[in-house]
């Protein structure tokens, strides 16, 4: 039977009925069906930890976890050899830039659209080394070409390495991965995507882009639980790149030095081939038809709330952020919004301060229905800018 898309498809999840959800992309959101195969595996777990913890281990004859990282891999373009799971994407961003040799002068490129996290690590992972961070300021509204050029300018031949969004937090702008891959990569610099927002969001094959490192969050747009995402290292770089976890199976290399890092929770892994069955379910090209669709109508409903979209129509997914027409003055004014939204209206959002202009952002997604989006613009108008009254 085929899942149903908007209003109807919320049964499938269990999000709070009272409430309009348009921030999927920050969390994301797990089907109930998936919640219910990680019960099951933690049952599993319980009843007979040394059998459940041994299989995890990549040596294992009747290994559980390895084959769950060949199904992902092989979605995107990837044989299993070529893929580990981690935590989170920031593990997967901070694993690259321990791998990476960095000499004192060294530089990394990335933009002042990196999420803040991704940014920190990178300040952090300079300080230890002398290495230099390069922000790249990419103003908004803006476009591939803008993006390209202005990376490009900066691609000096200090830096070493580029760490780059695939479809950035706060702006939602997708970037154009595949020249930046190959313009970079033939200047000498190795290029990690940080594709948190993009697997399950729109086709990927990382097996065609070649980046030297791809790191994702399944939790998000791919429906898997918490606690899931993962790390694809190239031919190049795959000798050089290591847990940041050192444990037992450390000398297995990449990937299967990932695999086993304790005594820990690996249900949300071992739950990915859930995600993906309810993924088919949906249908990839139904779903991002249905969120094309969308992010069509938020963006009418926002223009006409007096937004002004931060990228072309052809340069977004299922997300979409505005630029809002206030002038914003504090740091807290995107907290103060957001907060607005919810007590007053039920309406979850995610709003920033990005470059000093208030944004929101509204993610598509299957349970979202135009009727949503409308509620949006309208709760918009109705109060003059929650944040401002
Ligand atoms: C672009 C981007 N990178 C990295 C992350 C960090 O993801 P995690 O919290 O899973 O480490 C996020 C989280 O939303 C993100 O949007």
């Amino acid at each position: 039977m085929q899942i149903e898309l908007g209003r109807a498809a919320r049964k499938h999840w269990s999000l709070q009925p009272d409430g309009t959800f348009l921030n999927h992309g920050s969390r994301g959101a797990c089907p109930l069906v998936v919640q219910q195969a990680q019960t099951t595996l933690r049952s599993e777990m319980e009843n007979h930890p040394d059998l459940f913890f041994e299989r995890i281990e990549p040596v294992h004859p009747q290994c559980t976890l390895r084959p769950v990282a060949e199904t992902l891999a092989n979605f995107i373009g990837l044989h299993g050899e070529q893929l580990a799971l981690v935590e989170s994407a920031t593990a997967g961003v901070q694993t690259v830039l321990n791998a990476m040799p960095l000499n004192p002068g060294d530089q990394i490129l990335f933009t002042n659209h990196q999420y803040n996290a991704v940014r920190l690590a990178i300040e952090d992972r300079c300080r230890r080394t002398g290495a230099v961070p390069v922000v790249v300021h990419l103003p908004v509204p803006t476009n591939a070409d803008e993006i390209l050029q202005r990376i490009l300018d900066a691609a000096g031949p200090r830096v070493k390495l580029a760490v780059l969004d695939h479809i950035a937090s706060a702006t939602a702008l997708v970037f154009p991965v595949v020249q930046l891959v190959r313009e970079l990569q033939r200047r000498g610099i190795r290029v990690c995507i940080d594709g948190a927002h993009a697997l399950g969001q729109l086709p990927l094959n990382l097996g065609v882009l070649g980046a030297d490192w791809y790191v994702a969050n399944a939790h998000k747009w791919l429906y898997a639980p918490k606690g899931s995402a993962m790390l694809h290292a190239s031919a190049a770089t795959a000798a050089m790149t290591s847990p940041v976890l050192v444990s037992h199976f450390i000398d297995k290399g990449f990937p299967r030095s990932f695999d086993y890092t304790g005594t820990r929770d690996y249900t949300a892994w071992l739950s990915l081939p859930a995600a993906l069955g309810f993924f088919h379910g949906i249908g990839a090209q139904r779903l991002w038809a249905h969120n094309a669709q969308l992010v069509k109508s938020g963006s009418a409903a926002l223009t006409a709330a007096g937004g002004v979209a931060l990228c072309p129509d052809d340069q977004c997914a299922a997300m979409r952020s505005f630029r809002l027409p206030q002038t914003c003055t504090l740091p807290d004014d995107g907290l103060t919004l957001r907060n607005a939204l919810w007590n007053e209206e039920r309406i979850a959002i995610r709003a920033v301060v990005h470059d000093g202009a208030l944004v929101l952002r509204f993610s598509a997604q299957a349970y979202v229905a135009d009727e949503d989006l409308t509620r949006l613009g309208e709760a918009l108008q109705k109060y003059g800018w929650p944040a401002r009254r």
